[in-house]
């Protein structure tokens, strides 16, 4: 099979997350996006240059991304949420983490720092920026029967109250000039917006290569693990077993590394799904097990719209097939399951039953053989790759471990690093 040099562009990528983590909730449907437009829009106004204003977009459309759970979400909606509010920190402290985005960290970390708190000027420009926006959609009323341009009073009112004390005064200038413009508030419409940002991403001059897009997916991947200490590295687990047994099975270095990719997303779609119900002891309500199930459709959809990641996404997504068309969500039968996603299905299993969880050991080898052979004869995984996994099994289970144990350290100092900065304790400790 040909297959063409992975080129991805950065701020597709960005986009995809953030629409992911707005899927979560009905109630933040579009917002990122919309602090995004806003945040650049305001951006444009005060001059900043075209590179900067990639960063204030950057950051708009991910400055929740450190709220972990929906209701770290909601509660960021309340206009005066506190503005040392932990998501900032755990959003700055994920972010750092990743160099390419290391830059928006600063803006992520400042986006509920109040004005006249921000005594030593910490609070960047494009921070304030972000803010601005993120508080300005927080006012709106979205929804067909809420006319958007009939609220443009209001806003303005409620914003210019709190000028001098949450925000610039200055700045607040800025934002009521800009805020004569209709097409501004249009631009915020469902749909509307997609079209906007589009513009956007498809000027972006940042693209990634394959090792940059692989550190992306890694970051992506602790973003999806960490919202729970349950599957704290999986995802981790997944990718580095997926490679090693692409490695196993002859496949050439740069596909391996994209296997890996592919096992850093394989869960992106979880960050639909609250994460009280990916913890929840006892028996799930049908809504509930239904809505965990569409976590793989939904990293379906987030990933096949990203530009050089259509192959990449079926890979990842289709890990809950089977050949026998019994698996979700596509119900994709053996002719329609490429290697690949046969290749995932069995690393994502063979992780799930490997791997140390807080509440109970992985299981041992030859348990771990019995079921991943049952599974082949029930007519849900591929033979030869269980068979190939079977004969490697040492080989890819020291990938494995090497990678969860390097997680489990980055987990533990990621929390250290959080608590530390907001002197907030949560018991975290995956180890407990
Ligand atoms: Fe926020
Ligand atoms: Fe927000
Ligand atoms: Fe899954």
């Amino acid at each position: 099979m040909n297959r063409t040099a992975v080129q991805v562009s950065l701020l597709d990528m960005v986009m995809c997350v953030s629409r992911t983590t707005d899927l979560i909730s009905p109630v933040v449907a579009d917002h990122q996006k919309r602090v995004a437009y806003l945040a650049a829009r305001l951006a444009g106004a005060v001059g900043l240059d075209r590179q900067q204003q990639r960063q204030v977009f950057a950051a708009g459309a991910l400055h929740d991304i450190g709220a972990l759970s929906l209701s770290d979400r909601l509660s960021a909606l309340d206009f005066e949420v506190q503005h040392t509010a932990l998501h900032s920190q755990v959003g700055a402290t994920l972010l750092r983490s990743y160099q390419q985005l290391a830059p928006i960290a600063d803006l992520v970390l400042h986006h509920h720092t109040y004005w006249d708190n921000d005594k030593d000027k910490k609070a960047p420009l494009g921070a304030q920026l972000v803010h601005l926006a993120d508080r300005i959609d927080v006012l709106l009323r979205h929804g067909s029967d809420n006319c958007l341009l009939l609220q443009v009073d209001s806003v303005c009112q409620r914003i210019k109250a709190v000028a001098g004390r949450m925000f610039d005064p200055e700045l607040v200038e800025v934002f009521l000039d800009l805020a004569r413009e209709e097409a501004l508030w249009l631009d915020l419409q469902p749909t509307m917006i997609d079209i906007v940002l589009s513009r956007h991403v498809n000027h972006d001059n940042v693209t990634l290569d394959l090792e940059g897009l692989l550190s992306f997916a890694q970051l992506i991947g602790h973003v999806i693990d960490f919202r729970s200490r349950f599957t704290a590295t999986h995802s981790e687990g997944v990718a580095a077993t997926a490679e090693a047994l692409a490695e196993a099975l002859g496949y050439d270095p740069e596909h391996c590394r994209e296997i890996r990719v592919a096992g850093y997303l394989h869960d992106l779609g979880k960050l639909a799904v609250p994460s009280n119900l990916l913890e929840k002891p006892g028996a799930l309500t049908p809504a509930e097990y239904a809505t965990i199930r569409s976590h793989t459709y939904y990293t379906y959809r987030s990933l096949e719209v990203v530009r050089g990641l259509e192959q990449i996404a079926g890979w990842a997504a289709y890990h809950h097939e089977r050949l026998d068309g019994k698996g979700y969500p596509f119900r994709l039968t053996a002719d329609e399951l490429g290697p690949e996603a046969r290749l995932m299905a069995v690393a994502d299993i063979y992780t799930a039953v490997s791997e140390d969880r807080p509440y109970r050991r992985g299981m041992e080898r030859d348990a771990v053989r019995r079921v991943l052979q049952k599974m082949v004869l029930d007519g849900a995984l591929d033979g030869n790759i269980v068979e190939c996994l079977c004969d490697n099994i040492a080989r890819v289970e020291e990938a494995r471990v090497t990678a969860q144990r390097q997680a489990v350290k980055r987990y533990e100092e990621f929390w250290e690093n959080v608590n530390q900065n907001t002197y907030i304790y949560r018991n975290r400790s995956i180890s407990s």
